[in-house]
């Protein structure tokens, strides 16, 4: 069965209730549902991992490698510091998109910056927890 693995950073166990205006109201187990029913209708598999810990998160990345079709990857404020993030991605083979909730680029001025959007596949920035959606899709047409 073709899996993907959807890996949250930092902060994102908090979603729904955190900064709702911003990150909007729905927690991160309705935002895994609602991706694995989506999967689940092409007769692929999701595994989810959320983790507050840069190296856990490097953990994961590693053993990723060989085991899905790709990473649906929010790393959330590691995104505009990790180099060693970005060095975990550019060691697998694994295909990476980039997700963020909110807009960073209307956001304050450091947020801008990725360090991991030009090892990622893409990016997605702005489309609120569609933007997990519109990921896994990215990855359903590239396997067609
Ligand atoms: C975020 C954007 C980051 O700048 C921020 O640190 C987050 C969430 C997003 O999904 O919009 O924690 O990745």
């Amino acid at each position: 069965m073709k899996r993907l693995l959807m890996l949250n950073g930092p902060n994102l166990n908090l979603l729904g209730k955190r900064e709702p205006t911003i990150y909007g109201n729905s927690g991160l187990e309705e935002v895994e549902t609602e991706l694995r029913e989506l999967l689940d209708v092409h007769g692929w598999g999701l595994s989810c991992f959320q983790s507050n810990h840069e190296g856990e998160l490097i953990d994961h990345i590693h053993k990723a490698e060989g085991q899905f079709e790709g990473i649906i990857f929010n790393p959330a404020a590691y995104t505009h510091t990790s180099v060693a993030l970005r060095d975990a991605i550019s060691a697998i083979s694994v295909p990476v998109i980039e997700v963020h909730i909110s807009n960073v680029h209307n956001r304050e001025p450091f947020r801008r910056e990725s360090l991991l959007a030009p090892v990622c596949w893409g990016q997605i920035a702005g489309l609120g927890t569609i933007g997990y959606k519109v990921a896994a899709q990215a990855f359903l047409e590239a396997e067609k």
